[in-house]
């Protein structure tokens, strides 16, 4: 993400406090932004549906403003990859509301369908927001790309589907993220293993009564997966926070987990993790919830010791 100063807009963008009379715009938003991204009207309204909208960005953008704040002030400038960024709008609303009013400060959105990577940067380029970056790659293949730096400070994912969440992940932990705020979406396959291991876990255990009906599997399945993404994130050195995103009410998809790096790997999370694959069947998947760090043997060693637990 090379750094380049952020262009003036090519038309004008911002906009008074309150424009159509709509008080939840902010002084100085880009109302040519919010038109394109639906949220407001060609004559600058707001319906009732937009509000809505509006309301659940703003909801996610206090939890990831402080994230940046903190970040930039620690040291200059900061760097945050959307995964699965779809049409940008996390990463045009972060633009906009943050990054445009900072002197430093860079975003990538990753995502693999070209026609809405191109779209995003011709709207960039419109908006004069010189430093987003849009790259037409699969997140598992950012982990590798020369085109992102080797240290990035926040990750995001807001629904991005089934296992990009995963690989989201394994980025911020490849690239030493700082934060990472995650919204998972419908994740497969491990639904798919523990029906795979249906009759070996109906043997086992009265949890089988999870996989008598295949609606309840998959339930169980995007539960246990997110359950295990907590695990892997503390094992890796995380402390995580577990969330629901208000305003998603509608969405059965709203689970917030933001992760702040703190150093120490909880070493009881991760034998928990290994527990948990074992106990359900999902031994296959190990090397997708594999922890940053190798898991320290029972006395502690060699690997790093617990961290405190949160709270303690
Ligand atoms: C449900 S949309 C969410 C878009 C956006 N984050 C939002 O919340 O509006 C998921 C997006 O992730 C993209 N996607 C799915 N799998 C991906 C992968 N492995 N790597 C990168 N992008 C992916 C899809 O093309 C789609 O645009």
């Amino acid at each position: 993400m090379p750094k380049t100063a952020q262009r003036p807009p090519q038309r004008s963008a911002a906009t008074p406090p309150a424009a159509g009379g709509a008080p939840e715009i902010r002084p100085g938003q880009s109302v040519a932004l919010l038109q394109e991204l639906h949220i407001l009207t060609r004559d600058g309204k707001l319906n009732q549906d937009s509000r809505r909208k509006l309301k659940q960005v703003y909801h996610l953008y206090q939890f990831i403003e402080p994230l940046l704040q903190q970040v930039l002030t620690a040291r200059g400038d900061v760097t945050l990859v959307d995964h699965g960024a779809g049409k940008s709008y996390l990463g045009f609303i972060l633009c906009d509301l943050f990054f445009k009013s900072q002197a430093a400060g860079r975003i990538a959105g990753i995502e693999t369908r070209q026609a809405l990577v191109d779209k995003s940067q011709d709207l960039a380029a419109r908006l004069g927001f010189a430093r987003m970056d849009f790259l037409n790659l699969t997140v598992q293949a950012s982990i590798t790309s020369a085109a992102l730096p080797a240290e990035v400070d926040v990750v995001t994912a807001l629904h991005a589907c089934d296992t990009a969440t995963d690989d989201a992940i394994r980025f911020g932990l490849s690239k030493n993220a700082r934060f990472m705020v995650l919204v998972p979406c419908c994740q497969a396959e491990v639904a798919g293993v523990l029906r795979q291991h249906k009759a070996l876990s109906l043997s086992r255990t009265p949890l089988s009564e999870v996989w008598r009906h295949p609606l309840h599997t998959r339930e169980f399945g995007s539960q246990i997966t997110n359950v295990l993404r907590c695990l892997q994130l503390e094992a890796s050195g995380y402390q995580v926070t577990v969330t629901e995103l208000v305003g998603w009410e509608h969405s059965m998809k709203n689970e917030l987990i933001i992760a702040t790096r703190h150093g120490g790997a909880r070493r009881s999370a991760a034998v928990r993790l290994d527990q948990l694959l074992d106990q359900i069947g999902l031994n296959d998947l190990r090397h997708r919830f594999e922890p940053l760090a190798p898991i320290p043997s029972a006395d502690g060693t060699p690997g790093r010791p617990d961290a405190p637990e949160a709270g303690q």
